[in-house]
């Protein structure tokens, strides 16, 4: 059975590694496997520490029987440029030759260093009124690239593809409706939360915050003074249940919880202002972050909108050699790019 691309999310809590192949209208989990990130280190930190998510990273592909494999990449949200741009309406031909001087206006690094790519989100049909297209740009820097390339070859993989994170995280947990109302990605990791909306398998517009799950946990070593561990463990069985050691762990995340979700309230806000006849239905949330007890029923009473967790998995059949994990949420982003047509 031809294998696909192997998804490697090189995060910087764990590391995530999922083989498909296509089964049907779905596909088949051939080879799943997860790993700390020995530093939380992420591809490009010094040498030492790049030194041992590489074993880390050689090791979980070794022990899922992927070593040398062509692979699927993610860049995370925060080291690209991702904007939406308007302009006049042109042709696929006067786009493309328009596109590197309208691109100058939106990213604020000198064109030359940075990977430019383009979709177009909408465009009115001639005669129709509309006088403007917006155009998606992603601008990714070439250093950032070339580490990542760098950094697959001391693994022994190929990369093969390479995209942002939330693209992956989209095709992993959006089914594609048509005509389905906007929906709004929530992905919360360890160190950062991307917020992206989507529409008809296109990213609308995109947002990342430096703060995730580590800062929740820190924020529980300090309200509470436990050590790291601790902590992190006080995190995941109380979370925000008001119910539990009467409430103090609640109390003590949701300063951060409130802050980080106010980020999110303004996106929203801001996408709906502007959408006003089709505004987001309902938001999905994704990454480790997202099993933080009591947090989906918190956020949708906070943003007043239903929240769900996203499942990566809907369309996977389990097989002798790899079971559907529990915590499927963590593995949005490597599902998504090992669902990458190559
Ligand atoms: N049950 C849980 N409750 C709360 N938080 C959890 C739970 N399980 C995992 N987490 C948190 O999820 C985070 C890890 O998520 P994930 O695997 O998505 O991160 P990552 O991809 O390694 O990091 P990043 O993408 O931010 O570099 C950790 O901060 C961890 O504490
Ligand atoms: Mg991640």
């Amino acid at each position: 059975m031809a294998r696909r691309l192997v998804g490697l999310d090189i995060g910087s809590f764990s590391i995530k590694v999922v083989s498909l192949s296509k089964k049907g209208v779905g596909y088949r989990l051939e080879a799943i496997g997860i790993a700390l990130n020995p530093q939380g280190a992420r591809p490009g930190d010094d040498e030492e520490s790049q030194r041992r998510v590489v074993e880390a990273t050689k090791k979980l592909l070794s022990d899922t029987k992927l070593s040398g494999s062509k692979s699927a990449f993610a860049l995370s949200e925060s080291q690209v440029y991702t904007k939406v741009m308007e302009m006049p309406v042109l042709s696929d031909s006067e786009l493309a030759s328009a596109i590197h001087w309208e691109a100058e206006q939106y990213i604020p690094v000198p064109l030359d260093q940075v990977n430019i790519d383009y979709e177009i989100i909408s465009r009115p049909e001639k005669g129709s009124g509309g006088d403007k297209m917006e155009v998606l740009l992603v601008a990714a820097p070439k250093k950032a690239v070339l580490r990542l390339v760098e950094f697959a070859g001391k693994c022994g993989v190929e990369v093969v593809s390479l995209e942002t994170e939330m693209i992956a995280v989209m095709r992993a947990i959006v089914r594609d409706e048509a005509g389905a109302a906007p929906t709004m990605l929530v992905h919360i990791g360890a160190s950062s939360m991307d917020i992206s909306v989507v529409l008809q398998g296109m990213l609308l517009l995109t947002h990342s915050i430096e703060s995730g799950g580590v800062a929740l946990t820190r924020s529980l070593t300090n309200e509470l003074g436990l050590e790291f561990a601790q902590a992190e463990e006080y995190k995941r069985s109380y979370g925000l249940d008001p119910s539990q050691l009467e409430g103090k762990v609640r109390d003590a995340l949701r300063p951060l919880v409130d802050r980080t979700l106010m980020d999110v309230k303004k996106t929203l806000q801001y996408y709906n202002s502007g959408h006003q006849e089709a505004p987001i239905k309902r938001v999905v949330l994704s990454g480790g972050s997202a099993l933080l007890p009591g947090l989906v029923s918190y956020m949708a009473e906070f943003l007043g909108i239903e929240v769900v967790l996203g499942n990566a998995f809907s369309e996977i059949e389990p097989s002798p050699n790899a079971a559907i994990p529990n915590d499927t949420v963590s593995f949005a982003t490597a599902v998504g790019l090992a669902m990458k047509e190559v």
